[in-house]
């Protein structure tokens, strides 16, 4: 049995058949909770359910209503889903450049991809910043250029529900952000899930009528919208969760610190975090200059490992008409070449994470 079922799976039993006795399986009381627990635990005036996190980012997107063919700045190293949106929402990406030795936008390439794009007399409307791997992004910095440029600041906090700033929770910085509930991330449900979330009650209130279809009374519609709902039954598993959630965000911490301490001695290298900020990994990365044979080594030995991600995304086929080339976004690319997923959940236990380390050990021979 999946190892955390064991902790609240009776509890989840119990609430799924609840919502299937009630006859209740969208738009209801389950929907309604989750929003005010979740909207209460980022301290922000609202959320809103929806079917997943690319479809929170997309609905934040059309809210919006950016001008067509305006360009949107995000990281080239983030899922494809952050992208996806924006081209789905008639906008263009221009991707910048990592910050060197983190997983997140360079203040820097971000300035400097602006000015570029001014320059040349292009529209830009909105930066899309992403907290990786749960390490929260610059969002002080990103946010001040933001204000000072007359940007859009969105978050995409898929990977980083529950991170902090400073004590302000990241998915506060901006207009707006989104977090995905797949089931891999930090508070999850069984399938497909998103949240958007908001202190703007324009923005609040077309997010609701645009994933209702754009419906704004009863078959008007005054929108060109999506059907974007979460399931009554996503949002009472979520429920169950997320009064686990703090007891599974100290599990997270407690195997991070553990994977951070055991490889400082290392050649292998993990992230720079900034500081007064409080990372919640959803993925534990390191980097090493010998990833693909490290990779080998340790499936040989039965340690699972992921590559996130192996291609940038401006380096994508899908995206070779915005013209990027090799060498483009240089800190992002040499990235691509040295990441390394560790096995990393709640449930993992320090004896299998020492198994990791010691098996990394031996490889290194030291
Ligand atoms: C950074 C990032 N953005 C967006 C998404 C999209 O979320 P979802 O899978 O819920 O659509 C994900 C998750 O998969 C993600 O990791």
């Amino acid at each position: 049995m999946n190892r955390a079922y064991t902790r609240y799976g009776k509890e989840i039993e119990e609430a799924v058949l609840r919502v299937l006795r009630s006859g209740i399986y969208l738009n209801g009381a389950e929907t309604e909770a989750l929003e005010r627990a979740l909207s209460s635990y980022m301290g922000v005036d609202y959320a809103v359910g929806v079917s997943s996190g690319t479809e929170a980012l997309y609905l934040i997107l059309r809210a919006l209503e950016l001008p067509l063919g305006s360009y949107v700045l995000l990281p080239s190293f983030t899922f494809v889903a952050t992208a996806e949106v924006i081209v789905r929402a008639g906008l263009v990406p221009a991707f910048v450049d990592l910050e060197e030795d983190t997983p997140n936008l360079s203040v820097e390439s971000l300035r400097q991809t602006y000015e570029r794009l001014r320059a040349q007399g292009s529209k830009v409307s909105a930066v899309l910043a992403v907290s990786l791997f749960g390490i929260p992004a610059r969002l002080k910095e990103i946010s001040a250029i933001c204000r000072e440029e007359k940007l859009y600041l969105i978050e995409d906090i898929c990977q980083a529900f529950g991170a902090k700033v400073e004590d302000k929770k990241v998915g506060t910085f901006g207009v707006a952000s989104a977090t995905s509930f797949y089931p891999t991330k930090n508070l999850s449900a069984c399938g497909d899930a998103g949240m958007v979330f908001t202190n703007d009650p324009n923005l609040y209130a077309k997010v609701k009528i645009l994933k209702e279809h754009g419906q704004s009374a009863p078959y008007h519609y005054t929108f060109h919208g999506v059907n974007g709902r979460i399931d009554e039954l996503q949002c009472a598993i979520l429920r169950v969760k997320f009064k686990y959630f703090e007891e599974e965000a100290n599990l997270r911490k407690k195997l991070a610190k553990f994977y951070l301490e055991e490889l400082s001695s290392l050649p292998v290298k993990t992230f720079n975090l900034q500081a007064n900020s409080e990372p919640l990994y959803s993925l534990f990365s390191i980097r090493a200059k010998e990833r693909d044979d490290l990779k080998s080594f340790l499936e040989e030995r039965g340690i699972n490992t992921r590559i996130y991600y192996p291609l940038p995304l401006h380096l994508q086929p899908i995206y070779r008409e915005l013209g990027y080339r090799e060498g483009d976004l240089p800190i992002t690319e040499k990235l691509c070449r040295e990441i390394l997923s560790l096995p990393f959940f709640p449930d993992l236990t320090l004896d299998e994470a020492k198994y990791v380390v010691d098996t990394i050990k031996e490889f290194y021979g030291v």
